[in-house]
Order: structure tokens, then C-alpha cells, then sequence
């Protein structure tokens, strides 16, 4: 049996723990661009995502530095939503140059702009232990998927075998705020099937892919 382990509870100023988040990927914003650039690991795992993604209408929620995004957005009719307005400004600019046609838009995954059942597959990556309350952003990214749409998330968890790199690089993220959470239990809350694989840091990183019922 694998060793107990705890998760984060969710905080109970839901707006300043995502006020103080934002401030500070403003603060790190071209020095983040860089780093996902030059970091192999970063962007193998980012890339895990990209087999599973389903057309014709893709949104990803909370791009970041959008390095994701440019790899597949030409395939697609993409769309993409952050709360940060640097990380927006950013990544229009460098989707201009390529002269890729989005939507490209700041918004908060709990208020998603956009039609019930609107998208054929919706990406998330490192970003789902950002989010103050996994009800709602839940909710929400299950609202504008359509049945039988993919929910592809990776994100931080421990490891299946609780090996001890694995387990420090989880609470390594848990020491720096994120919330890290058992997300088995949110997926059969909104009815998904899906997947659980770990795809680097040890087993601490975990590919989600789940389908809407
Ligand atoms: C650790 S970064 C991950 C960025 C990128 N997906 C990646 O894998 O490199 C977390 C991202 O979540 C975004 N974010 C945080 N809270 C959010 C919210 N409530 N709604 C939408 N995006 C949010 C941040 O602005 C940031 O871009």
C-alpha cells in the first residue's frame, strides 16, 4: 500500500490568494518566457498534451507564457483565456508575428466567456493548482466542453510509489503555494472518465486525460 499523504486545503480569501499569484507571475513574466524556452523538461511535459487534443475547437485555459499554445494554435480553431494581462499582451504578440489567426483573451477560469458545450477539447498545464477553488474552475471548463469532449490537464501531484525525489518535488511546489489536490474525486464529481499517468519530476508531474460523459 502506498504511503497517507496530505493535500492543501483551498484558502479562505479566494481573491487574494489569486491577487498575490498574479502579482507575482507579472513580476516574472519575461524571465518565465525564458526559462520554459531553455527548460527541456518543461516543455516535454507541456507537450505530452499535444496527442490528445481534439479538434476543431480548442481552448486553453491559463497559457502563461503561451509556449504551448504557438506549437498546435495553427491546427486549430484556438482559443486562450489567462488572468494575467502581461502573459495576454505577450502572447498576442507573439501569435501576430507568426500570423496565426486566435482568440486570445484575459478572463478568470471561474467566469469562462464563452457558450455552454463550445469546445471540442480544452488544455490546462501547471495551472490547475493555481486555482483557489477546483470546484468552480471544474464547473466551468466542464460547462463549455462538449460531450464526449477531452479535458487535458497536467499538474502536480505525488508520486503512485511515494518515492522520496518524487514526494520533495510535490511538496517543493506545496512550500511555494500551490495547491496541490487529489483530483480523482473532481473528476467523477462532473462524471469524467479519465486517465492518470505521470510523466516526469519523479512522478510528481501527472498527465490528466479525461472525457465529458
Ligand atoms: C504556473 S503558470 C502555468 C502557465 C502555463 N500553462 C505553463 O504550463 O507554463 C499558472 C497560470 O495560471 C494563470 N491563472 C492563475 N489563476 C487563474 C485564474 N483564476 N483564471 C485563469 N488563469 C489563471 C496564471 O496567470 C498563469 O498563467
Amino acid at each position: 500500500m502506498p504511503k497517507e499523504v496530505s493535500y492543501v486545503s483551498e484558502p479562505k480569501n479566494k481573491t487574494q490568494f489569486t491577487e498575490k499569484f498574479n502579482k507575482f507571475y507579472t513580476t516574472v513574466a519575461q524571465v518565465y518566457d525564458i526559462a520554459v524556452k531553455i527548460l527541456p523538461f518543461w516543455k516535454r511535459w507541456l507537450k505530452t498534451t499535444i496527442p490528445h487534443i481534439q479538434g476543431p475547437r480548442v481552448l486553453e485555459v491559463s497559457f502563461g507564457t503561451g509556449y504551448l499554445l504557438t506549437q498546435y494554435a495553427a491546427q486549430f480553431e484556438t482559443y486562450g483565456i489567462d488572468y494575467n494581462a502581461k502573459f495576454v499582451t505577450m502572447l498576442q504578440k507573439k501569435l501576430a508575428q507568426k500570423g496565426v489567426s486566435t482568440d486570445i483573451r484575459q478572463g478568470d477560469v471561474e467566469s469562462l466567456p464563452y457558450e455552454d458545450e463550445f469546445f471540442d477539447s480544452i488544455v490546462n498545464t501547471m495551472a490547475f493548482t493555481a486555482y483557489p477553488d477546483g470546484v468552480k474552475a471544474m464547473s466551468e471548463m466542464h460547462r463549455v466542453l462538449k460531450t464526449r469532449g477531452k479535458l487535458v490537464i497536467v499538474d502536480i501531484d505525488y508520486p503512485f510509489n511515494r518515492n522520496s525525489l518524487g514526494m520533495l518535488i510535490t511538496k517543493a511546489w506545496i512550500a511555494g503555494g500551490d495547491i496541490v489536490r487529489d483530483m480523482a474525486p473532481l473528476f467523477r464529481q462532473f462524471n469524467f472518465e479519465y486517465t492518470d499517468d505521470e510523466i516526469g519530476g519523479f512522478g510528481s508531474v501527472h498527465l490528466y486525460v479525461a472525457e465529458k460523459k
